[in-house]
């Protein structure tokens, strides 16, 4: 079952869109960390993760550039934090030691704080517009 629910959501359809995507990522990753013996599988879903956050905070970023958002500055920051959160789970498991679940779960509750605290605002930014 999926973590997506109406609490992350930001109002604006397009960046609901991409933090779904980025849930039911996050959601793979949990139950990957919960299996334990399958390496590979949580290796490919560290990957995966990864890359889908490299990808939604530029995209994110450029979007509240374009459209001169304030909070800008502030939100890179935050973005810069987490990124390296993520890398570092990623060269943890690369170093070929274990990722917890803990970990994982950790991270996963980071990131839906980010979007609650960090991204809402940008969303009822756009809505006034
Ligand atoms: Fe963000
Ligand atoms: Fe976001």
């Amino acid at each position: 079952m999926s973590r997506w629910t109406s609490d992350l959501a930001t109002g604006n359809p397009s960046i609901d869109r991409e933090h779904q995507e980025l849930v039911e990522i996050v959601d793979q990753l949990k139950a990957a960390a919960a299996g334990g013996d399958q390496k590979a599988r949580l290796s490919h879903a560290l990957d995966t993760f990864r890359d889908h956050v490299l990808s939604h905070f530029p995209s994110e970023e450029r979007e509240m550039e374009a459209k001169g958002y304030p909070g800008l500055p502030k939100h890179r920051q935050a973005h810069a934090v987490l990124t390296t959160l993520v890398v570092e789970l990623v060269e943890k498991d690369n170093s070929g030691t274990t990722v917890l679940y803990s970990e994982v779960d950790q991270l996963a509750q980071a990131l839906y704080r980010h979007i609650l605290l960090d991204d809402k605002p940008f969303a009822v930014f756009l809505a006034k517009g």
